[in-house]
């Protein structure tokens, strides 16, 4: 659509596959966007492709054009590759004349260290504000899960485009409506998108997201590889199986399309299923990384986050397995058929070590807002993770009244509700990491998050022998479980008669 000389109402950089689908969201929704890449003809094709969005399309050739073509103050949705790019991006804006008063948004994947240092670095030459956005190409194209933080007022300035664009909840049912497509945007419901917090609590939000992305990925990938091998099923009765948890309390985008891929023939060769021809070493980009390194600094027992990642990583070295599996002795898969009630118990496995993962994501927000001075609401989080992200899930509605009826809840795990789900779930739970174990198939998220559930309800752990150890070697003390915490003794080891002392 033509400009008709009017002043645009945002302004986008990044003309990537998220970037032109964000603008075109946002076109859709009638507000004109000024758009601008780095390399003109792209976004001169962009442009022409789109000539019909409901509101305009303005290519801009320089950043001087794009910004006299923003109303002011000007809101900017930076959407480049997260790190060094985003700052030469601000730093041209400077240059071609950005103002005070002029709102940035960074909607990459950012790290949220990043975005606290950028709106100090910038703080008196723009407004920078951070903005986790997920959901991919077609969440962006069609209504993402938006995760912003930063300075109220510029919330205020971006607020009416994220509520617009992002994806939209029946508060009725609480699910996701669907049905936008190309220039017919959903309306009404509730906007998968809220205020979180200032300066980096909305990429820190995001990061959480995609450490329990990673999570959910690994539980699902080890519920198939477990059904694989226990049931010697083939890929589509595996895809029939999901489909049907789909219906259940596992209802979640990640449960949807496992069923797809599972079902997809390899277009190179119909007569085999796409997955068996998948090299089995996983890709990362860093987020889930920043989540288990942010959980490691401030102490927060995300191990089944961890753990995700680490199994992506032992995937990786897929040539030193090779090697390996021909030199290291151990149980070997056998071609014994279990009874296909296991298929039920690896659902129950799964559904217990999902709320293990999500308990462990929320203690590291919870843990998080402490330290970086914001006051995250849990409820609302899970709320806006109900619609347009990875991991929306039906079991996210749970989440969100978990919090509402106790705001202060200090683990997920401890809701009635969960509480419950995992009393029903766990033998099965139990049975199937004994029969992973027995049988030699890795299942370390399956794994790692029942030691989290035993060692959170463990009153006693083994850390009593671990305190005497470093008060052996290394006089580090230990507190005694007959004195006050915070009093600390110390044993002189070496001395015969090993007094103790109050230290
Ligand atoms: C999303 C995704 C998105 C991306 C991640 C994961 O929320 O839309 O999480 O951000 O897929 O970067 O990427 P890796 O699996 O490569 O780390």
């Amino acid at each position: 659509m033509a400009n008709n000389g009017q002043a645009a109402d945002v302004g986008l950089i990044g003309l990537a596959v998220m970037g032109r689908n964000l603008a075109l969201n946002i076109a859709d929704h009638g507000f004109s966007i000024a758009v601008f890449n780095r390399t003109t003809s792209v976004m001169q094709q962009f442009v022409a492709e789109n000539s019909q969005t409901p509101g305009a399309l303005i290519g801009c050739e320089s950043l001087g054009v794009f910004l006299a073509a923003l109303k002011s103050p000007r809101v900017i949705i930076v959407l480049v590759k997260a790190g060094p790019a985003v700052d030469d991006v601000v730093e041209q804006l400077l240059a071609a004349g950005l103002q005070p008063e002029d709102v940035v948004v960074d909607a990459g994947n950012s790290n949220w260290n990043d975005t606290i240092r950028r709106e100090k670095q910038y703080a008196q030459r723009l407004k920078f504000f951070g903005s986790g956005v997920s959901g991919g190409e077609l969440g962006a194209r069609f209504g993402p899960s938006l995760m912003p933080g930063g300075d109220p007022d510029s919330w205020r300035h971006l607020k009416p485009i994220w509520e617009a664009i992002a994806a939209k909840i029946d508060p009725a049912t609480g699910k996701p409506i669907p049905g936008a497509a190309p220039g017919h945007p959903v309306t009404g419901g509730v906007a998968c998108t809220a205020y979180l917090g200032p300066n980096g609590a909305g990429h820190y939000v995001k990061m959480v997201h995609n450490g329990i992305e990673y999570v959910d990925m690994q539980l699902i990938s080890e519920a198939y590889y477990l059904l694989r091998h226990l049931l010697q099923l083939a890929p589509d009765e595996l895809a029939d199986i999901f489909t049907r948890w789909n219906e259940g309390e596992l209802d979640s985008y990640l449960i949807e399309i496992t069923a797809d891929v599972l079902r997809q023939r390899d277009p190179t060769n119909p007569k085999k299923f796409l997955v068996d021809c998948i090299l089995d070493a996983a890709g990362q980009k860093g987020t889930g990384q920043w989540t288990a390194g942010s959980a490691l600094d401030l102490g927060v027992p995300a191990n089944s986050i961890a753990e995700a990642v680490f199994a992506r990583c032992m995937s990786a070295v897929k040539e030193e397995r090779v090697v390996a599996a021909k030199k290291l002795r151990g149980p070997v898969p056998g071609k014994r058929k279990y009874p296909r009630k296991i298929i039920e118990a690896i659902r129950q496995a799964l559904y217990c070590s999902k709320i293990c993962a999500y308990a462990q994501g929320f203690q590291l927000m919870r843990q998080a807002q402490q330290d970086y001075h914001w006051k995250l609401d849990f409820g609302t989080i899970a709320s806006i993770w109900r619609g347009g992200c990875i991991i929306r899930a039906r079991f996210l509605q749970k989440i969100t009244e978990a919090y509402q009826r106790q705001p202060e809840l200090v683990n997920l795990l401890l809701d009635p509700y969960f509480r419950r789900q995992v009393r029903v779930g766990q033998d099965s739970w139990r049975q199937v990491v004994m029969l992973a174990a027995r049988h030699g198939l890795p299942a370390p998220a399956f794994m790692s998050a029942l030691a989290y559930y035993d060692a959170y309800r463990a009153a006693v752990l083994p850390a009593n022998l671990l305190q005497g150890q470093r008060d052996y070697f290394g006089a580090h003390t230990y507190e005694r479980v007959d004195a006050p915490r915070g009093k600390f003794f110390h044993v002189n080891w070496p001395d015969p008669q090993r007094p103790q002392i109050e230290v």
